[in-house]
C-alpha cells in the first residue's frame, strides 16, 4: 500500500487535494480541474463539417467551461489546448488552430479581465512564433493580479518533457554542489513542475470517450480523480460540468490510506 504523503507545503503538486486527505468522501468542490478537450474533429465530421469547425465550436465550449468553473467556485481550470504531439497534424490544421487561439485571445482578453480571471501558460509556448507569443504574454501580464479563477492553458505541452526538464535541473544542481542526490525527493521534483504554484490537481476530465491521459499532467494526476465522458468537447456545457462536480463529490478519495 502506498502511504499518503505527509504534511506538504501548500501548493506542492504531490499534496492530495482539497478534500480532507484520507477522510473519505470528497464532499468539497475540486480546487483544480483539468480537461483534455477531445473530440472536436469527430464532432465536425459527424456533421459533415471541416475539422476547423469543430475547433471553433471547441473554443466556444472553452468559454462555457471557464464560466462554469468560475461560477461553481473552482480555483484553477487547466486545459490541454495543444500537445507537443499535435505538431504531427497537417500544416493546415496547425495553422488553423494557431489562428483560432490568436482570435480567441483577442476576443476574450476583456472577458478575462472583467471576470477577474488570471491566465497562466504551461508548455513550451515559445514554439508558436513571435506574434502569438506576444499576445499570450500580454494576456498573462494584463491578468496577473486577478484572483477569481486561474485559467491555465497548456500549449505545446508534454508531461514527459516536463518531468525530464525537472530531472535535468535537479541533476545540474547536484552537480553544482547545491543539492545532495539524497535530497532529490517528491517535493523537490514537484517544485520543478510548471504547475508548482497551483493547488494540487483534484479532477481530470477527458471528453470523447477515449480513456487515456495522452502525456497530460502525468505527475500531477497521481491522486486526481479521473473522469472520462462520452460527449465530444464542443458539446461540453455547464450542465455537464455540474454533473462532473457531482461525480467528483461522490467519489471516495483515500490517497493510498484507508
Ligand atoms: C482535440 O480534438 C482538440 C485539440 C487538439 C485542440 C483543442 C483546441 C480547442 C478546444 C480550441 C482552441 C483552444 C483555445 C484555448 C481557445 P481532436 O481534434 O483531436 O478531435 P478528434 O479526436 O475527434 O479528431
Amino acid at each position: 500500500m502506498i502511504a499518503r504523503a505527509g504534511p506538504v507545503a501548500p501548493g506542492a503538486d504531490t499534496v492530495p487535494g482539497s478534500a480532507s486527505p484520507g477522510t473519505g468522501a470528497a464532499s468539497t468542490t475540486p480546487r483544480h480541474v483539468a480537461i483534455i478537450m477531445d473530440g472536436n474533429g469527430r464532432w465536425a465530421q459527424s456533421r459533415g463539417l471541416p475539422r476547423i469547425a469543430g475547433h471553433r465550436a471547441g473554443a466556444e465550449a472553452v468559454r462555457r467551461a471557464l464560466q462554469a468553473a468560475a461560477d461553481h467556485g473552482v480555483e484553477v481550470l487547466t486545459i490541454y489546448a495543444f500537445s507537443s504531439e499535435n505538431w504531427r497534424r497537417s500544416e493546415e490544421e496547425v495553422s488553423d488552430l494557431t489562428a483560432l487561439m490568436r482570435f480567441y485571445l483577442e476576443r476574450e482578453l476583456k472577458t478575462l479581465e472583467k471576470e477577474r480571471v488570471r491566465l497562466k501558460l504551461i508548455g513550451d509556448y515559445q514554439a508558436f512564433g513571435p506574434d502569438l507569443v506576444a499576445r499570450l504574454e500580454k494576456a498573462v501580464e494584463r491578468t496577473a493580479s486577478n484572483t477569481r479563477l486561474t485559467l491555465v492553458i497548456a500549449l505545446n505541452y508534454g508531461s514527459r518533457a516536463e518531468i525530464a526538464a525537472a530531472a535535468r535541473t535537479l541533476a545540474q544542481r547536484a552537480l553544482d554542489g547545491q543539492l545532495q542526490v539524497s535530497e532529490i525527493d517528491e517535493q523537490r521534483i514537484a517544485g520543478e513542475m510548471q504547475t508548482r504554484e497551483l493547488p494540487p490537481l483534484d479532477l481530470l476530465i477527458r471528453t470523447s470517450g477515449e480513456v487515456r491521459l495522452s502525456n497530460f499532467l502525468l505527475w500531477q494526476a497521481a491522486y486526481a480523480e479521473l473522469l472520462f465522458l462520452d460527449i465530444m468537447w464542443p458539446d461540453f456545457d455547464e450542465t455537464v460540468f455540474v454533473d462532473a462536480l457531482g461525480q467528483y463529490a461522490s467519489r471516495q478519495r483515500r490517497f493510498g490510506g484507508r
